[in-house]
């Protein structure tokens, strides 16, 4: 698999999600705030990679949004998409660093849970051939769950991102037990993912009060963030918001080491 430009052992990397400046710029039609202009904004400030999820309403990322990140980043594009034959056309012609397979359902707010890879891993070990052949690292997005880390493994997935929703919504709720449990089973479950031979990432609804213990794991190599970043950027800037983002990143590691 092609590796990542930014990889160093230990390093735990920080990709940074720009679909919601895209969510602002469609709520009037308009062409700004343009979401390209942030990922240059991202990659300037130490980003390693962007994230963008084109869904199949294109309610926030449009397909020329692809195009343009494609043209002009020169960090690695992360294309979140649901397998359907339209996206992996979509994939095939534009050979981004790293696809990354999210289930979709056109009426939830946010991707909801994970991909159910064990329930058709036949048509997704189909569907990733060609993309992997293509040069594109496939990560599947999945709950922290040892059956559909173990179908991502034989369907030759090199990467799964572990849902972290779960665990933030309970955070976010007071709901400390619950939160704690999520916690426990990301942490057992980062492990048998490496164990495994997987590349390990993590994300979704991450924040500045519940990345800590994530980012401690030692097995994950990369966070996807978006909506909380791109809610701060609005008041202290991109940049701003990501340095404070990577320094509880880098503390969580040191915590750890
Ligand atoms: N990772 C994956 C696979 C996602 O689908 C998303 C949301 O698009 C994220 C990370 C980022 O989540 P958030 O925007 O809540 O930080």
């Amino acid at each position: 698999m092609t590796r990542h430009p930014k990889d160093q052992p230990g390093k735990l990397r920080l990709g940074v999600n720009i679909d919601h400046v895209a969510t602002v710029r469609n709520a009037r039609g308009s062409a700004y705030p343009d979401p390209v202009r942030a990922a240059l904004l991202a990659q300037q400030a130490g980003a390693d990679g962007v994230t963008a999820h084109l869904r199949e309403d294109r309610r926030h990322i449009a397909d020329d949004d692809i195009a343009r990140l494609m043209d002009r980043l020169t960090i690695p594009l992360n294309l979140e998409m649901a397998a359907t034959p339209e996206m992996q056309q979509i994939a095939l012609r534009h050979v981004p660093h790293a696809v990354c397979l999210v289930p979709e359902k056109r009426e939830e707010r946010t991707t909801e849970g994970g991909l159910e890879v064990a329930r058709e891993e036949n048509r997704l070990a189909h569907f990733i051939a060609p993309l992997r052949e293509a040069g594109c690292r496939v990560s599947i997005f999945i709950a922290a769950d040892k059956p559909q880390i173990e179908a991502a493994a034989r369907i030759g997935a090199p990467v799964v991102e572990l849902h972290t929703g779960a665990y933030c919504d309970a955070h976010a709720e007071g709901r400390f037990d619950d939160r704690d449990a999520e916690l426990q089973r990301l942490t057992e479950m980062a492990a048998f993912a490496d164990s495994l031979g997987l590349e390990v990432h993590a994300g979704h609804g991450l924040t500045y009060d519940t990345v800590t213990p994530i980012a401690a794991l030692p097995q994950i190599r990369e966070l996807n963030i978006g909506h909380f970043l791109i809610g701060e950027a609005i008041f202290v800037g991109l940049p701003a918001a990501m340095d404070e983002m990577r320094r509880l990143m880098i503390e969580a590691r040191k915590g750890a080491a």
